[in-house]
């Protein structure tokens, strides 16, 4: 909770102590009826109860205590004992000049763990898709978020380079270019004139898995080729790095345009590395099992009401799966790094798949008992019909067409007055758009995209809140060239205050987003101030306004509002163009 609200909680709890009472911890809440007061305790009533105590007589003596406080304008009792509190000006003005020195007071939580982040998940050689997308935009804000509050970060994209499908590819390869040094028996790494691009290997994948998929020899032979590969057979091996450089310098752009980083470019690939130790082990506790030619790891516990199917760790055909992929991520993580959490961001569709690896690593004690793993899972977003997203001809609309759509549509809402860089800017507030789009919905909820709905300047969109945001810094702009600075605040109005009091809410929105593991109530207070903020500049005419101290006073405010508008957009991973 906000520390100045702390310091009414500790009030109230010595009060209390007063009366006679063991030290009870004390929760004040906004109020919901603001007209009878800013916040309220409703702890009395239940108190009251356990010592056998008339509630609204023990209410009364306690608003006697608190009458003269200073940090109080009124306190009264409502109905059967609730204490409707209000707040002194000096109170609430105190805490906008604080947040004014120190924007962090009001996100800093006493939260201070090491967090392992899981997100991306883009595949080689694949397209990235609208599903890469949500994973990437969370994931990002996450992380983001964690910092805010005080936690150490580790995140990983988890690139999808491992397995069937890369030797599906080559043997496509290897199909159309048999002359290429990387297939023949004495080729020994050199390096081999042979250009692929990463459109080469969107046109290519499809129809390499299709084949595979329609024809059994070629499967039999597109497992042999993973086979070696995995057993880094030189040829293939330096034909898939290829590969991987080709798609990772693609993503990477794409990353960088949406404002996603990561610490670590691990893929499947390097966790397989730890798969022998991690047998080893695996083996030793005795807990694999075989179950028809397969070799499992059972995860089912008497309580489960769904069914729980065993872990497969290989498959009856020899081949390691994901999930065993997903353990040796585990083993790998834990050996490197002291964590106490590790999120994972992914379709919520991959709950199963989840589950079983968590209960798998637990049971082996790779993962210790302190070490919480936690699935973050997400809805999907689907097209304009709610049905899943698809391009006009029924494909997987590709995430780099879908950002172009959408700079598009800023490009052609943008100002006339942006005469320089116009794509850059649309592509900045496009990307605003559908993050925030993205990030509204609470985390697991499902959303239709609405071009328009998500571009409109007016609605509860990213391109309202850059716009207002801009808005701030221009109008600070022009105050410092007229020489007025924002100070401090001494003068308090209704509009203001209404303000305040709902700035006085962001470390209680803050926590609740890191304990659901959702930017929703974020994105939503976001708006919120920021409406509450763009009445008050309609109001008033801050620039020409006579009285110095009322000037003075609304600088300050707009200043404060305005840091903590970047600071939250920054953790929605949500860049501020210079105008638009
Ligand atoms: N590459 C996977 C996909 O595209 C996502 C990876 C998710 N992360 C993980 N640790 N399995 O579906």
């Amino acid at each position: 909770m906000n520390y100045k609200i702390s310091l009414l909680e500790n009030k109230i709890s010595e009060s209390l102590e007063e009366l006679g009472f063991e030290k009870t911890s004390v929760t004040l809440n906004p109020s919901n009826r603001p007209e009878l007061g800013d916040y309220q305790y409703n702890g009395i009533m239940p108190l009251a109860k356990k010592n056998n105590q008339n509630p609204v007589e023990l209410a009364e003596k306690l608003v006697a205590l608190l009458k003269d406080y200073p940090e109080l304008k009124d306190v009264s009792v409502a109905g059967p004992g609730f204490i409707n509190l209000t707040f002194s000006d000096k109170f609430l003005l105190d805490f906008i000049n604080e947040s004014n020195e120190n924007i962090d007071i009001n996100y800093k939580q006493d939260i201070n763990k090491t967090i392992f982040l899981d997100y991306g998940g883009p595949n080689v050689a694949k397209v990235l898709h609208v599903g890469h997308l949500r994973s990437a935009n969370i994931g990002e804000a996450l992380k983001r978020l964690c910092k805010a509050v005080g936690c150490k970060t580790i995140s990983d994209v988890h690139l999808g380079d491992w397995g069937r499908p890369m030797g599906m590819v080559i043997l496509e390869i290897k199909t159309r270019h048999p002359e290429l040094p990387y297939f023949k028996d004495d080729y020994n790494g050199e390096d081999v004139k042979f250009n692929i691009t990463n459109e080469d290997l969107l046109e290519l994948y499809p129809i390499a898995t299709t084949k595979a998929k329609e024809n059994e020899n070629i499967m039999e032979e597109a497992r042999k080729i993973n086979y070696e590969l995995q057993n880094k057979h030189k040829g293939y091996y330096a034909l898939w790095q290829k590969l991987v450089d080709v798609s990772v310098k693609v993503v990477k752009k794409i990353y960088q345009d949406l404002n996603v980083s990561f610490d670590l470019w691990e893929g499947e690939s390097d966790n397989f590395e730890y798969m022998t130790e991690m047998f080893e082990y695996l083996y030793s506790k005795n807990i694999i099992e075989e179950s028809d030619g397969a070799k499992v790891i059972h995860v089912k516990k008497e309580t489960d009401k769904k069914e729980m199917p065993p872990l497969i760790l290989i498959k009856s055909n020899g081949a390691v799966s994901y999930e065993a992929t997903d353990l040796a991520a585990i083993w790998e993580r834990t050996h490197n790094f002291k964590l106490d959490e590790i999120w994972y961001m992914t379709d919520k569709r991959q709950e199963l798949h989840f589950t079983q690896v968590f209960r798998a690593a637990y049971k082996s004690a790779i993962a210790k008992p302190e070490l919480q793993l936690i699935f973050n899972g997400f809805g999907t977003m689907n097209g304009p019909d709610g049905k899943p997203f698809k391009t006009r001809d029924g494909g997987v609309m590709p995430l780099a067409d879908l950002l172009d759509m959408v700079t598009e549509e800023c490009e052609k809402r943008l100002s006339e007055n942006v005469t320089e860089n116009r794509n850059n800017i649309a592509r900045t507030i496009a990307i605003a758009a559908i993050k925030y789009a993205d990030l509204l919905p609470f985390r697991t909820t499902d959303y239709n995209f609405d071009i328009e709905k998500f571009t409109d300047l007016n609605g509860k969109t990213g391109t309202y809140l850059l716009y207002s945001t801009i808005r701030m810094k221009s109008l600070l702009t022009k105050a410092e060239e007229n020489n007025l600075h924002p100070a401090t605040m001494s003068i308090l109005k209704e509009s203001e205050r209404k303000i305040i009091l709902t700035m006085l809410d962001l470390k209680r929105i803050i926590k609740r987003s890191y304990e659901n593991y959702s930017l929703n109530e974020i994105c939503e207070y976001l708006y919120k101030i920021t409406n509450l903020y763009n009445n008050f500049y309609g109001e008033n005419h801050i620039i020409t306004e006579e009285n110095k101290e009322l000037q003075t006073s609304w600088l300050t405010l707009t200043k404060v509002i305005y840091d903590n508008n970047c600071k939250l957009l920054n953790i929605l991973g949500i860049n501020i163009p210079e105008k638009m």
